[in-house]
Order: C-alpha cells, then sequence, then structure tokens
C-alpha cells in the first residue's frame, strides 16, 4: 500500500493507472476505521482493479459545537488495517490542501434530499458532506465509490448529486455492520462508556422493533414511529433525536410503509449523537 499526502500525487498516481487501464474504486472514510469501513474495502476490491481509501476529517460537515476537534484520528493504526484488507493507496490529503482558504465559495448544496432529520439538526452538514465528496470524485476519478448504509441520508445525498450533477461514478451500498448485540459500529462509539453503550444500544432495538412490527403487518408509519419513539423517550439518560420512516431514496416522510422504505432515527447519550436506521 502506499499512503499519498496531495492531491497532485493523487492525480498523477490517477492518471497513470488510467493509461494503464485500471480501474479504480474509491472508499471515502474519516478513519478511526472499524470493520464497517473494511468492509467498504471488500466491495471496492470485488468491483475494481485498483482501490484508493482516503482518510480526511472534512472540517466542512461538523457545526460549530460539533466534534470536529475531539475526533478520533488514528492514522498509524487505520494505515496498517487498510493495508491488511489490500487498499492499494490510501489518500491523506491535509486540510489546507483540500481548503487552501477555508471555506469554499463554491460548495454542492443538497436540497430536500438533505433539508430534514440529519440535515434539520446538523445545520450545513450535507453541504460539507457532498461538497468534499465531489472534490474527492474529482481527485481521484473512481469508476465506483463505496458508501455504507449506516449513514442512509448521506447514501440518498451522494445518489442524488451523481444523478443530478452527471458525475462518471457508480455509487455501491454496503450494509450495515453490527457489533453483535446489534449496535451499528461507529467510529464515535469509542467516546461511550459501558454504561453509555447500553443506552445507547436502545436506538438499534427500537428500530429492530419496529422492522418486527412491519412483519407482523402494521403498514402505518405514524404507527411505527410511536412504538420506536417510546421506547426511546423512556430510557433515562438518553435523548432521543429523531425517528421516522421515509422513502430511502428522497428522505421525504412516509404514510404508508412499503418494502424498501426506511426507519432512520437519532439519539443523543451524553454529548454522543448516534445515528442508525433499518430497511424494511
Ligand atoms: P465515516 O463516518 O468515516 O464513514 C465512512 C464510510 O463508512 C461511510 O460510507 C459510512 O456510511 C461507512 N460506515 C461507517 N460505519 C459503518 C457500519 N457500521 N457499517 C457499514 N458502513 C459503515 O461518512 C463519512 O465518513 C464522511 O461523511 C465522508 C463520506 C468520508 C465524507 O467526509
Amino acid at each position: 500500500m502506499q499512503q499519498v499526502d496531495t492531491i497532485a500525487e493523487m492525480r498523477s498516481l490517477v492518471a497513470n493507472l488510467r493509461t494503464q487501464g485500471k480501474s479504480i474504486s474509491l472508499v471515502p472514510t474519516m478513519g478511526a476505521l472499524h470493520e464497517g469501513h473494511l468492509k467498504l474495502v471488500d466491495e471496492a476490491r470485488r468491483v475494481g482493479d485498483t482501490v484508493v481509501m482516503s482518510i480526511f476529517v472534512n472540517p466542512l460537515q461538523f457545526g460549530p459545537t460539533e466534534d470536529f476537534a475531539r475526533y478520533p484520528r488514528t492514522l498509524e493504526h487505520d494505515s496498517q488495517l487498510a493495508e491488511e484488507r489490500g487498499v492499494d493507496f490510501l489518500f491523506t490529503p491535509t486540510k489546507e490542501d483540500m481548503y487552501p482558504s477555508y471555506a469554499p465559495v463554491v460548495q454542492v448544496h443538497s436540497g430536500s434530499v438533505g433539508k430534514e432529520w440529519e440535515g434539520a439538526q446538523r445545520p450545513h452538514h450535507f453541504e460539507g458532506v457532498l461538497t468534499v465528496v465531489a472534490k474527492l470524485f474529482h481527485i481521484v476519478m473512481p469508476d465506483v465509490a463505496v458508501f455504507g448504509q449506516k449513514d442512509l441520508q448521506q447514501v440518498a445525498a451522494v445518489k442524488a448529486m451523481v444523478r443530478d450533477l452527471n458525475f462518471p461514478v457508480g455509487i455501491l451500498v454496503a450494509p450495515i455492520v453490527r457489533d453483535p448485540d446489534g449496535m451499528a459500529m461507529s467510529s464515535r462509539n469509542r467516546y461511550l462508556s459501558v454504561k453509555d453503550r447500553e443506552l445507547g444500544l436502545k436506538l438499534s432495538q427500537a428500530l429492530f422493533a419496529a422492522r418486527d412490527a412491519f412483519q407482523r403487518g402494521e403498514r402505518r408509519a405514524s404507527a411505527l414511529e410511536a412504538m420506536g419513539w417510546r421506547m426511546l423517550e423512556r430510557v433515562v439518560g438518553l435523548t432521543p433525536r429523531y425517528l421516522a420512516v421515509v422513502n430511502a431514496d428522497t428522505f421525504q416522510r412516509v404514510n404508508t410503509v412499503r418494502h424498501g422504505d426506511a426507519a432512520v432515527g437519532a439519539v443523543r447519550v451524553g454529548e454522543t449523537r448516534l445515528i442508525d436506521n433499518i430497511i424494511f
């Protein structure tokens, strides 16, 4: 595996790969890698000749009161995990190279897809995500980019950007990797104490309960949402932030639930915000 620290070097490597006729898969991340990220690498390897993983903690997608400063940065360990899993190029640009004059004048707006839920509670988050993803696509020029279902609204926003702005990139989505108890793996889980982790686990349990009710025949979104919400609001020490049944592409709320719709949720435990979802 080769580590690449500058945009210029990444561009010249990409040009080289192109002349050799090699296809490129990109796995964008912010590091603090876990099995959820590494499963994306497996997917990327399956579909492409060359796997590029980017690690860049993108300041643009964090709000002023969010965890940008304390976001876990574990490059040495990440680099080892990435190499073991078969990443060919680890792209680790600096903030100064990505945003020479902070912040960029032109940004990508997520429109209606990024308006509700995460978008409503994290203003400008999806603009930050789409802007950095657009930059990464232009720098790495991948044939395919792989994202995780874990951040389902992000997936919807990226797919909408690719569709609406004609990016020549295929988007692959990998399922959520969970710990044995059901908790979705996340770089932010390492903020949680044992006690807080137990509280955070209630989010996946509420979503699983909604899925079970759907399987028993319940089709009213409001009933599924109310049931999940009741499970969360009675947990002392946990603040439910939203729980909604949405169309997985538009992220608009639905009234009647169909296969392929999603239940999405967020909670706060102490200072930590956790998100999760299930697809019906
Ligand atoms: P990050 O949170 O590091 O996640 C990188 C990728 O890993 C995302 O596509 C995310 O959905 C996926 N992922 C994280 N946990 C997962 C899990 N438990 N199962 C499956 N996939 C999982 O998402 C970002 O970074 C950033 O917003 C980024 C796209 C890199 C832009 O800055």
